[in-house]
């Protein structure tokens, strides 16, 4: 041991230290989040969100643009429709507002994949991610309102979709109806270890999709659960997804690595809008240094196990890196 070694010689210099770095950032390594809305004929700042906006479908257009500029290979689309109904509707009717960004986006013909979110909670008007039945979000009935959100996303041209749900059976389902559809070649992120998270506080906020009555409890997971995490991992897989998500990140980077070293597929990992908006707050405040902050979080996203996050640091992160 010491004087032998001295492992500081190593951390001497910066060339030293660039030599042995373990884990590096790269633009291709993230998903950028993005809200499209027609409630409104101009971009609406969100407040719980600094920075982020409900994106009109041409303020959207010009934001995906600047993300493929910057070196960013996917965006993740999230929808808010003019009305919501008891089935959410919206979420699946061909000119649905994430249908009509994802052609907008498509007739660009631009060098980056369209994610879309599939899940009911934006469009319901009680706020849940399904179709409630005697008070509680019924599995088997949400699954036909998802399947049909996925098919449709696919026929707008998404090509990756990304249930969100949390219910049992949705990869499988949406693999069946998309196969069946001719979208053989539309790729599933699943959403597979979603928690019951306070962190999502500011995404209902700006997806006004925070449920109207009771929580998400009963299909989103206890936030004490790793084995749990696992189990829905494997089915997910079992069920045919091509990548598998974590959600949360930041509070739960003990499961990216279990996720990490249980599978060989691509892991992601949602950096979600609590852990942004703590970061953004913390930073106008002036408590923390805003930039090496985003950086040491997203490397011990990554230094976890995640091949890709999601985060809605992503454009500024890849114009940086670039
Ligand atoms: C939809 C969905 C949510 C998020 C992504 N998809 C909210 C929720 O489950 O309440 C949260 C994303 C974020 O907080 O950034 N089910």
């Amino acid at each position: 041991m010491f004087p032998v070694h001295r492992p500081r010689r190593l951390r001497r210099t910066p060339m030293m230290r660039d030599m042995v770095r373990e884990t590096h950032l790269r633009p291709e390594d993230f998903v950028y989040p993005l809200f499209v809305q027609e409630t409104s004929p101009k971009p609406e700042p969100i407040q719980a969100m600094p920075g982020q906006s409900r994106h009109t479908i041409d303020s959207l257009v010009a934001e995906v643009e600047k993300s493929a500029e910057a070196g960013l290979k996917a965006v993740l689309l999230f929808g808010i429709p003019k009305e919501k109904d008891e089935q959410g509707t919206g979420a699946f009717i061909d000119d649905g507002i994430v249908q009509k960004a994802v052609r907008a986006i498509k007739e660009k013909k631009l060098p980056i994949a369209v994610i879309t979110d599939v899940c009911m909670c934006e469009y319901t008007s009680h706020g849940h991610c399904g179709e409630i039945v005697d008070g509680d979000v019924h599995n088997d009935k949400s699954l036909e309102l998802i399947t049909r959100t996925a098919v449709s996303q696919a026929r707008a041209g998404a090509d990756i979709v990304a249930p969100s749900d949390m219910m049992d059976g949705r990869v499988g389902a949406i693999r069946g109806a998309l196969d069946e559809a001719g979208f053989d070649q539309v790729a599933i992120l699943s959403y597979a270890a979603k928690y019951a998270s306070a962190f999502y506080g500011p995404f209902r906020e700006a997806a006004g999709s925070a449920p109207q009555f009771g929580d998400r409890q009963s299909y989103q997971m206890d936030p004490a659960n790793v084995l749990e995490a696992l189990k829905e991992v494997d089915t997910d897989i079992a069920e045919g997804a091509d990548m598998v998500m974590v959600k949360p990140a930041l509070a739960y980077l003990d499961v990216i690595r279990a996720v990490r070293e249980r599978t060989n597929l691509p892991v992601a990992a949602y950096n979600v809008s609590g852990e942004y908006a703590m970061i953004e707050f913390a930073a106008k405040a002036g408590v923390l240094d805003r930039d090496r902050i985003i950086r040491e979080v997203l490397l011990s996203i990554k230094r976890a196990g995640a091949d890709l996050i999601l985060t809605y640091h992503s454009l500024e992160m890849a114009q940086k890196l670039k």
